[in-house]
């Protein structure tokens, strides 16, 4: 693979101190093209502008999909990758359904670790840094018509983080628009999916909310996600999650929550919730604890769920489901905790 490093790196303009979410981005990329039914020409390259024709379909038809990972420092300053293979496997099921060609594992894997290692100082080892990536692929063809293209780029930036929400998060049911109905593209990460959830959170933002909780696309009583994080509730003593389908999102921290909670012990149910199941269970104060999971947030408790004018608050503690998942999760991410579901790839 070619690699052309900077000549001029940005590392010691960064205010490290302050680095709103995914506004950062570190001195490389790694880009890659697909043409004549091939992937060809993978390299490093310095981050900076690219060039599409203003007919590149992914401009007018959407045809783009990303994936969101991380990567962490350990005390000793080694660099550790968090779940690769399952993002790798999620971009692909991504991409048949957007229609966009498979990426080979390798081109994957290695222009990924090779980037990371080439710009390891940008993750910083103290507390709450991480190392952003964000892989994505998108239709360059230069052509309006709508189908599918035969041109695509795949190229993954990465950017220094430490914690995406400030301050509490607050939810609103959302009963009129949707994330995704059966049948459509919740379950891939296709850039579109984020696109139609900025106006209604917009909305719910004018209202005081953070977030809101998406509901099932036909009656709007099934909870779905929330935000662009997976959503959690313990009611009784179970940790309630809603099961899969073609409009939820396979999360890969929704994956790890699991095995780490049926490693704690605790009993985890995916399946259905319902809005009124909520209340029911808060008024009679089985329903105690609500968060979301997702690669930028990591683990985040919510704070309250509102429906119409009802409102279930919630406060957090140590001794919380969320506290003790956030605490196990990031001692692995952060090489202190004995990784044995195999999930870090120390980078060389
Ligand atoms: C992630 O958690 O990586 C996501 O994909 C959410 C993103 C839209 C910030």
């Amino acid at each position: 693979m070619q690699i052309i490093k900077t000549n001029k790196s940005r590392l010691k303009e960064v205010n490290f101190s302050n680095l709103p979410f995914g506004t950062v981005f570190s001195d490389h990329m790694f880009i890659c093209k697909y043409k004549d039914g091939k992937w060809v020409e993978p390299k490093i390259i310095p981050y900076g502008p690219i060039e599409m024709n203003p007919g590149a379909k992914v401009l007018h038809y959407g045809q783009s999909i990303f994936e969101g990972m991380k990567a962490f420092k350990n005390s000793n300053n080694e660099l550790l990758l968090f779940r690769k293979d399952d993002n790798f496997i999620r971009l692909n099921k991504s991409a048949v359904r957007l229609s966009i060609p498979q990426i080979p594992k390798d081109i994957f894997i290695n222009g990924l670790e090779k980037l990371i290692s080439l710009d390891n100082e940008w993750c910083k080892k103290d507390d709450g840094y991480s190392l952003y990536i964000r892989p994505f692929v998108y239709a360059s063809e230069d052509g309006v018509k709508a189908s599918t293209a035969q041109e695509f780029t795949f190229i993954i930036i990465t950017s220094p983080s430490t914690r995406y929400y400030s301050g509490d998060i607050n939810l609103l049911v959302e009963e009129k628009y949707t994330r995704a109905p059966q049948g459509g593209v919740g379950f891939a990460k296709a850039a579109g999916n984020y696109a139609a959830s900025f106006y209604p959170t917009r909305q719910a933002n004018k209202k005081g909310f953070q977030q809101v909780v998406w509901t099932d696309s036909i009656e709007h009583k099934y909870i779905e996600e929330c935000g662009t994080m997976n959503i959690w509730f313990r009611i009784g003593d179970e940790l309630v999650t809603p099961q899969l389908s073609d409009s939820i999102l396979d999360g890969i921290t929704r994956k790890s929550v699991i095995a780490l909670a049926k490693d704690m012990g605790i009993d985890v149910q995916e399946r259905k919730v319902s809005v009124k199941e909520l209340f029911e269970a808060y008024n009679n104060n089985k329903f105690t604890e609500v968060f979301g999971s997702g690669t930028a947030v990591g683990i985040s408790p919510i704070r309250s769920i509102t429906f119409r004018s009802e409102k279930m608050s919630f406060t957090n503690n140590n001794d919380s489901i969320s506290s003790r998942l956030k605490s196990k999760l990031q001692s692995i991410q952060k090489g202190e905790a004995f990784d044995s579901h195999d999930w870090i790839t120390k980078i060389h």
